[in-house]
């Protein structure tokens, strides 16, 4: 009869423990039994970057990597891609359930009636230099929202929790618009109550001396699709650094800022800049296979492949391909495009991506999509920023939640000095 345990023998002492496995995984604390002498510590996990840590339970989000599969609390990424809204798709991760109509429209109207900002932060975005990046200036204007709304420290009142999620749902887009007006030096746009969220996201970004903008249909759907792409992507590193921050018990405005300024970094949020970048670069197919070339030769990276999780394919950027085609039949297509579609090509033909199982990643298309929409490449990791509130809140509500979690503190392997005595200045060498 199979036991769901699992017999270790150390051999240094030759002693057998029997651990319990319980979801295919062992609790790392039950390998501190095994020590050599009863002064010793007992065994640890060795694991940097968590390549094979579980850091929690959750309900949000399901990845299978190998067959490129992602679910937000079950429903398929393609099927939320076509069907659904990103408002729907955030109440849906927040919430754990698709809303009815009537808790849609609550939902719509407690976000819309959030989306001003407070007169001070305005004041408070002018100091930032004119060529500030938008993301630096959004991780500070976060950060700084947790002074407007003291009451968001009261992380465990359910009903403050949900103001303060409505208020960082509704306000990352007016914080994002204002940065990139703030970057252009030109005067900020106020929210407009009668659009969709995207809509009205457009409207605060592109709105110039008409009376009332007109987004487009299109590419406010585009984006529609764009930001339930982003929504969440389970432990990745900036959900892990919102659980990790938000674990001492700060204010979520602090976690969230904590949050998206690991989505700044290249390796993360930052690919998409990074991919645009590296195809002018390239420039023309032509020069395609030199350049593939530098790739294996270890000299560089080709930006927007490969991904800690997905070794089969992305499925985001599987349907990221399609409406690429979808925004070009309304705006001037990008010769980028054909550079990525051929470049895509001719990698997955290629042994070193093939053995690597390098596939292109959500990056790979966003950032022409972003750029054929009239975004500037500074702005893309601060769009990604935006749909990614909802993930990053989803996984503090559950962890907030999760009685087995305390405040995030791995160990470490200390293979530094033992003890030493203090040398006085004059006596070192
Ligand atoms: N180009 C060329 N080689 C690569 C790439 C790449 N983009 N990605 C990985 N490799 C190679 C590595 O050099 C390594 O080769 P080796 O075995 O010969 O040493 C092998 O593939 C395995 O790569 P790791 O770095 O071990 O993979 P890891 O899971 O740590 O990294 C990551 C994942 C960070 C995404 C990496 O693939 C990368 O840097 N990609 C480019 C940046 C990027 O597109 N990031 C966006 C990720 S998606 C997101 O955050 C939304």
């Amino acid at each position: 009869m199979p036991k769901d345990t699992l017999t270790l023998t150390d051999n240094r002492t030759g002693k057998t423990y029997e651990l319990p496995i319980e979801n295919s995984t062992i609790r790392s604390m039950d390998l501190r039994q095994i020590k050599v002498s009863p002064d010793d510590f007992g065994m640890m996990a060795y694991d940097p970057a968590f390549m094979n840590t579980a850091s929690c339970r959750s309900r949000v989000t399901f990845i299978d990597g190998e067959k490129g599969i992602l679910r937000y609390r079950g429903y398929p990424i393609e099927e939320l891609a076509e069907k659904s809204n990103f408002l729907e798709t955030a109440y849906l991760i927040l919430k754990g359930e698709l809303p009815t109509r009537q808790q849609a429209l609550e939902w719509e109207n407690n976000i819309t009636n959030h989306t001003m900002l407070h007169e001070n932060i305005k004041k408070f975005m002018d100091g930032f230099h004119h060529d500030a990046h938008p993301m630096g200036i959004l991780v500070s204007t976060v950060a700084a929202m947790s002074t407007f709304y003291p009451l968001g420290r009261n992380i465990h009142d359910p009903e403050s929790r949900k103001r303060q999620i409505q208020r960082l749902i509704a306000k990352m887009p007016t914080l994002a618009a204002f940065a990139y007006r703030h970057s252009l030096g030109r005067p900020y746009a106020y929210p407009d109550n009668d659009l969709s969220y995207t809509e009205n996201f457009l409207n605060m970004l592109f709105k110039a001396t008409e009376l009332k903008y007109k987004p487009d249909p299109a590419l406010a759907r585009a984006l529609d699709v764009l930001f339930i792409l982003h929504a969440d992507h389970e432990q990745n590193c900036s959900a892990n650094t919102m659980r990790s921050v938000g674990s001492s018990l700060t204010d979520p405005y602090s976690s969230v800022a904590a949050a998206a300024a690991a989505l700044y970094g290249p390796l993360h949020g930052g690919a998409n800049e990074q991919v645009l970048k590296m195809l002018a670069e390239i420039g023309s197919t032509d020069k395609i296979p030199s350049f593939i070339k530098s790739v294996k030769d270890g000299e560089r990276k080709l930006m927007g492949f490969g991904h800690r999780v997905y070794k089969n394919y992305d499925p985001r950027a599987k349907i990221l391909r399609k409406t690429a085609e979808e925004v070009f039949e309304v705006t001037e297509r990008s010769p980028l495009l054909d550079i990525a579609i051929e470049l895509e090509r001719i990698a997955l033909e290629d042994e070193y991506f093939v053995k690597r199982k390098l596939y292109p990643n959500v990056d790979f298309y966003s950032g022409i999509i972003y750029q054929a929409m009239g975004f500037p490449t500074s702005t893309f990791t601060v769009l990604f920023a935006i749909p990614r509130t909802a993930g990053w809140l989803a996984q503090w509500e559950e962890m907030l939640q999760d009685s087995e979690q305390k405040i995030a503190r791995p160990r470490q392997v200390y293979l530094g000095h033992g003890q030493r005595s203090y040398i006085p200045t004059e006596e070192r060498g």
